[in-house]
């Protein structure tokens, strides 16, 4: 999977690609002008912001500020590295992706062949260790699946297997043709000391699936609790199982929404939760695998579904991970509700008490997101002092920030007002307060006028204002003026542009994602989310100014040259002719200032 691409490959991809044809797999896009519009997937909105401009190959949300090319897309959408998304993408339209030699060639095909491998002998060892739970060997595995009550369509449905001892899948495995370098690189076995192992011996063994349904690693419970090692071990990180990404009962949400089409998911911690939600009919239940909730896991999600029922258990650490996943969630644009367990209960626990009938309410009873997290706030507050109370007061009203209007967040006044206990009029006039300084901070700042007291902002701001004009194609740029740039991304940028002039090719957004890495080159990603103003005139006009305090900037540094060159010219023609030329420019300098002093 790792090689160099073939030089051009990417843009030849790229131009092969129809942007709003892929995205519209992925969002609901409107027409306006040339302009594509849809809700932003990166961030939670009830509006489009996102906009996806087709000719120049880009897409920009004016809500978060995200932006990219079709690549960056697919690599965000569907959680891939830069070369993954390139292959997806080639595979969707049709290319075989070109390698920059013969020698990758041959290093991915052996990749892809190692992957295979792998693949299958996973497969084989979920086989094995799915008959494995049928056999003397696994009495004590058998009770253990009565105790916990899971039944036996559960037991087929998750397809849970047992590893009898530390030998006999290595046995079985190689007997089947695998070599040891296989079954380590699947994670199957460990090594230690030089011996070989199962990875889950003597335990309950989960298979865990990847979204292609295919078996990418496994999760094995110990039977016996008061054994001191780890109640539950994971296959390691390996070429196909990476857990910030692996999520359990996928698979089986999948296939149960192949029969019964459903929106929401269940999101709860443990997997014999999810294996109990499922049992009693709740079969759209997952659960990340061994770790805490990604953005990765988040996105995955949404491609599965639009709403979460996040599900944690009812203790603190579960209300901590809630407040992490929440955000996480919404933040790749899901609708999400809590369900509230009651205190020291998980899922399987609540369903074996109570049965599906109670679960039931308790979706039903779904917190808001909002609403969850100023009761959290309230109940970790006392609120015996006014200190407290006005220590919660400021973080609910921090929480009532975040929404985008004083009117939702308004909604709220009278929930925070009970919770302290103080009138309605406290919270709103703090509130009031608070989100009027906000509009003020983000009100942005574009006048020129304070040039004359300030040149290198100014250049900096000017450049911007340029660059920002030409790749925007702004119908007033003017062509053949003489530009200089001192910040080198600038330099590289423009460049890029005058060799594409040179060339007669039109110069595209998207060609910047070829060279630089928007992430991190955050001059360059500032030009792209530039935000012009409504008025065309207003920014034409300021177009113009810039143009002459890039020029003053030049002229600055040309006249610093000159006057090198004169203090070591001997030639006293020489010397003569430096001195006019610095004369004129400098003329040209103060007349420059002088208009932008007014
Ligand atoms: N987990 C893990 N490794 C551990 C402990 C937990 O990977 N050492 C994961 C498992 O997927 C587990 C989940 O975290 O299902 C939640 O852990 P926990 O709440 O401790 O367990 P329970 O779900 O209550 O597990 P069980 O019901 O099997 O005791
Ligand atoms: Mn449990």
């Amino acid at each position: 999977m790792e090689g160099k691409l073939k030089d051009g490959f990417v843009a030849d991809l790229k131009s092969r690609c129809s942007f709003t044809q892929i995205a519209s797999k992925y969002l609901e896009l409107t027409k306006k002008g040339r302009t594509y519009w849809a809700r932003c997937p990166f961030h939670y909105e009830k509006t489009p912001s996102f906009s996806i401009d087709e000719f120049e190959g880009f897409y920009h949300c004016f809500g978060c500020g995200e932006s990219g090319d079709i690549i960056t897309f697919i690599k965000k959408m569907e959680g891939l590295s830069f070369m993954e998304a390139v292959e997806f993408l080639a595979k969707s339209v049709g290319m075989e992706v070109q390698y920059d030699s013969e020698a990758d060639m041959a290093t991915i095909a052996k990749q892809n062949q190692q992957k295979k491998q792998v693949l299958k002998a996973l497969y084989d060892a979920k086989e094995f260790y799915k008959a494995q739970i049928y056999e003397k060997t696994a009495i004590k595995a058998q009770q253990y699946l009565k105790d916990r009550k899971i039944n036996k369509s559960s037991l087929e449905n998750f397809e849970i297997g047992y590893s009898p001892n530390f030998q006999l899948i290595l046995n079985k495995l190689k007997a089947l043709g695998y070599d040891n370098d296989t079954l380590l690189q699947a994670g199957i076995i460990s090594e230690s000391k030089g011996k070989l192992f199962d990875a889950v011996a003597e335990r309950l063994v989960f298979p865990i699936y990847n979204t292609y349904g295919e078996v990418i690693g496994f999760s094995g419970r110990i039977l016996d609790n008061e054994l001191d090692v780890a109640k539950y071990k994971n296959t390691r990180q390996t070429i196909v199982f990476d857990k910030s990404k692996a999520i359990f009962g996928l698979k089986q949400v999948m296939d149960a929404k192949r029969a019964q089409h459903f929106n929401t998911l269940i999101l709860a911690e443990g997997q014999i939760d999810i294996i109990m939600l499922h049992q009693f009919g709740f079969q759209n239940a997952v659960a990340t695998q061994g770790t805490a909730l990604t953005e990765q896991h988040a996105r995955i999600l949404k491609k599965v579904c639009d709403n979460v029922l996040v599900c944690y258990d009812g203790d603190t650490a579960g209300h901590k991970a809630t407040f992490r996943a929440l955000d996480i969630l919404q933040g790749v644009g899901l609708q999400v509700k809590i369900i509230n367990l009651p205190a020291g209960q998980d899922p399987d626990e609540f369903l074996k008490t109570n049965g599906s009938e109670a679960f039931q309410k308790l979706i039903e009873n779904a917190e808001e997101v909002m609403d969850y997290k100023l009761r959290t706030l309230a109940e970790q507050s006392k609120m015996t002092s006014n200190e407290s109370r006005s220590q919660f007061l400021k973080k609910a009203i921090d929480l009532l920030k975040t929404l985008p209007t004083l009117a939702e967040a308004d909604v709220y006044v009278n929930s925070i007002a009970k919770y302290a206990n103080v009138a309605n009029n406290v919270v709103r006039e703090s509130l009031n307060s608070a989100m009027s300084t906000l509009k003020k901070v983000k009100e942005p700042k574009r006048e020129l006028s304070q040039i004359a007291q300030n040149f290198s902002d100014a250049y900096q701001k000017a450049d911007k204002i340029i660059l920002a004009s030409i790749i925007h194609k702004k119908p007033y740029i003017l062509d053949n003026v003489n530009l200089s740039f001192v910040n080198t991304n600038y330099q590289r940028l423009y460049a890029l542009l005058l060799s594409k002039k040179d060339k007669g090719q039109e110069f595209r957004i998207s060609d910047l994602y070829d060279i630089f890495n928007l992430e991190e080159d955050k001059d360059i990603a500032e030009l792209v989310n530039y935000k012009f103003s409504a008025s065309e005139e207003l920014d034409k006009q300021e177009y113009l100014n810039s143009l002459d305090v890039n020029r003053m900037r030049g002229l600055e540094i040309e006249i610093k040259d000159l006057e090198t060159l004169y203090k070591n010219a001997v030639d006293l023609s020489k010397k003569t002719e430096l001195l006019t030329k610095i004369g004129n420019l400098s003329k040209e300098l103060t007349n420059l200032k002088t208009s932008f002093v007014k």
